[in-house]
């Protein structure tokens, strides 16, 4: 829990239903002040039922919102201090920029000259002055998203909220803008909270992620943590391109203390980092494409697979490899290893860097 005075927005024990369906189900989290925070989570999982829920776009069931201080939780939208940026840019077709941008102001009535003051300022920030008179029409998806974020920021709000801001984007586009979101957070230092599906975003952007799965927040951490030491399976499956290779294998108490054997290897837990002691059973090692090593045939501790699949990406080469007990593996070579490819077809031994592994409860899918 974060301290109350650095504390921007405080979510407890909240609970959003549609109908029967628990959306949210006593969702507690607390998001300091100025920091980034995203929720990341696939399609359905909640996040945009939470970030409403913020807002005060939807109907809260049962729990506590809390923002700079202030109980929001049946306040209306406009006086939560936020401001808000949707995915669809929801912009008012018949205004211009200008006017889209002013709008929430006017009907604030704030004078015409602050407002025209504030959107001025805003659209050089934005680099979109020459754009103030156009209308939506007249604008490309990466301008009209500037000019809803422009009309979020005109406001001043402490908060803003973003739902998937750049997912009608392409490719090129988003990364820009994600860079330009990045220093926008930077530059102004708010609070700001995003969803997003995309893995790449939430690791650049985040100062902390919330991996979101059926409502419920699986692991709250800064991105480093959650790719390096993810809170459960779910978690280290979902981040990460190519995933997480997962092997099947069991942990036994020995005269040398605990092990894990898989098929074709076995290791005393001491080789892993905090390993657990006390632990038997069905367990997962989880290890990352980039966690592995080429090594000379029949290495101590090394895995044998034959290569399938070879994707040269440029900077990298992922080599697809598969165990003798059908075992798919994915491992990343950078372009310096990647003049020695193994060829489709041979088989590779892999040494596993176990100190960066992954330790898992099959059963229960939680980290070691
Ligand atoms: N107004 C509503 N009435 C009934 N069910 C709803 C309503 N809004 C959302 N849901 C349901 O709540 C669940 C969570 O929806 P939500 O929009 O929060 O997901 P999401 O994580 O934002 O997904 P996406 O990535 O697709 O936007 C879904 O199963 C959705 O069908
Ligand atoms: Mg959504």
């Amino acid at each position: 829990m974060l301290d109350a005075q650095t504390t921007s927005v405080s979510i407890r024990d909240l609970r959003v239903t549609y109908g029967t369906m628990h959306v949210l189900d006593g969702l507690n989290l607390d998001i300091a002040e100025g920091e980034f925070l995203v929720l990341l989570g696939s399609s359905g999982c909640g996040k945009s039922t939470l970030l409403n829920a913020i807002a005060g776009l939807n109907t809260v069931t049962a729990g506590k919102i809390m923002i700079s201080g202030q109980d929001v939780t049946r306040a209306e939208p406009k006086d939560r201090g936020i401001g808000m940026v949707f995915q669809s840019y929801a912009l008012y077709p018949r205004m211009t920029v200008a006017q889209n941008m002013g709008f929430g102001l006017k009907i604030r009535g704030m004078a015409k000259a602050e407002i025209a003051e504030r959107v001025n300022h805003t659209a050089k920030f934005l680099q979109i002055e020459h754009l103030l008179k156009r209308r939506p029409a007249d604008l490309s998806g990466g301008q009209r998203q500037r000019v809803a974020i422009g009309r979020a920021l005109v406001r001043k709000a402490d908060v803003f909220l973003f739902d998937e801001p750049l997912s009608n984007l392409d490719a090129q586009l988003r990364a820009d803008l994600r860079i330009e979101i990045k220093r926008l957070h930077q530059s102004l230092g708010n609070t700001m909270i995003y969803v997003t599906h995309d893995q790449v975003e939430a690791m650049t952007l985040a100062d902390r992620i919330a991996v979101m799965k059926d409502g419920k927040i699986q692991q709250l951490a800064p991105p480093a943590e959650v790719y390096t030491r993810p809170a459960n399976l779910f978690v280290a499956g979902f981040l990460g391109t190519p995933k997480m290779n997962f092997i099947e294998g069991e942990i036994s108490s020995g005269p040398q203390g605990p092990h894990f054997t898989t098929a074709g290897m076995s290791f005393d837990l001491d080789r892993i980092s905090s390993a657990p002691l006390a632990f038997t059973g069905p367990a997962t090692l989880g290890l990352r494409p980039e966690d592995f090593v080429l090594c000379p045939e029949g290495t101590a501790g090394s895995l044998e697979a034959e290569v399938t699949l070879i994707e040269p990406l440029g900077s990298e080469t992922i080599i697809w490899a598969t165990t003798a007990n059908g075992t798919q593996l994915s491992l990343r070579l950078g372009s310096a290893q990647g003049q020695h490819l193994p060829a489709l077809g041979t088989q590779v031994f892999l040494q596993p860097d176990l100190v960066r592994a992954s330790l898992f409860d099959t059963q229960s899918g939680q980290r070691l």
